[in-house]
């Protein structure tokens, strides 16, 4: 049996020139757990050109969804943002990651770190209801250069907090902290500066970080991974992985394509 799917594009959004997503059908044995990523690709020539791409949508959704930046001179995605409704796109059978409740330990709450295209993770973690089992508030902070790209801030702000299956808890318990470095904004700064500053905690009416109470997901650049893995590492928070749940949990977020 092939390792892949066949999908069809179901509809495809532009957000910038550098940032678009889309849905496509999604095969009933495909199985993931919300934050996990799998390979996707196009048909060139005879061979499947493969990246990994983190599901954006949540694993109860008959549709499968993913964000995607557009590499100008990108094997895969110069390609994949000519995408149109009814194309045909290759999803693998098998999807993995670090990103998944599972790997953290109990805690009080949970602070979801995405930087760019990092949300995509998240997107499906906030769509979970045992995420919200699991813990008090989650905090969904995105991180981007420009306000254009804090994509799916509608969906977050207006239309989760109405859906029949997660709105009440949406409303209740999830924080969306969107921030921006390079243009005005509500929020301004790095996501690792607003931690170390502690302004996020004023403006969120949360207590500072804890490795006692706070559990931690990162998606983000090499860089980010790196300095929050150090923010934390300091304050003495564990990284988890499978098989050993810890404090925090990291995953690059995927841009080279
Ligand atoms: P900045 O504009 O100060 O570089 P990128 O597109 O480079 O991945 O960046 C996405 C967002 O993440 C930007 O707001 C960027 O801020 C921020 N960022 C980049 N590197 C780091 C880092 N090492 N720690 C925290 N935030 C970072």
């Amino acid at each position: 049996m092939s390792n892949f799917n066949q999908e069809s594009v179901l509809s495809v959004h532009h957000w910038t020139d550098t940032l678009f997503s889309f849905t496509t059908t999604r095969d009933p044995s495909f199985r993931f757990r919300n934050g996990e990523f799998t390979m996707i690709g196009l048909k060139v020539g005879e061979k499947p050109l493969l990246r990994a791409y983190s599901v954006a949508s949540a694993n109860y959704e008959d549709r499968l969804e993913f964000f995607s930046i557009k590499v100008p001179d990108g094997p895969l995605t110069s390609r994949l943002q000519h995408l149109k409704e009814g194309d045909e796109i290759i999803v693998g059978r098998k999807a993995t990651g670090t990103l998944v409740i599972d790997n953290l330990k109990n805690g009080r709450n949970l602070y979801l770190i995405g930087t760019g295209t990092g949300l995509a993770p998240f997107l499906s973690v906030i769509k979970d209801p045992e995420t919200y089992d699991r813990f008090e508030k989650v905090v969904l902070l995105h991180g981007c250069r420009h306000v254009a790209e804090l994509a799916y801030g509608e969906m977050i702000n207006d239309r989760l907090p109405k859906d029949d299956l997660i709105g009440e808890l949406v409303r209740n318990q999830l924080i969306y902290y969107p921030t921006v470095t390079r243009d005005p904004f509500r929020n301004r700064g790095r996501i690792t500066d607003l931690m170390t500053s502690g302004k996020l905690f004023s403006d969120t009416d949360l207590a500072p970080l804890e490795a006692a109470h706070d559990r931690v997901m990162i998606c983000g650049s090499p860089a980010l991974l790196q300095d929050t893995r150090t923010l934390l590492l300091d304050k003495g928070f564990t990284e988890g992985n499978h098989g050993e749940p810890g404090e925090f949990v990291v995953e690059k977020a995927f841009v080279e394509r």
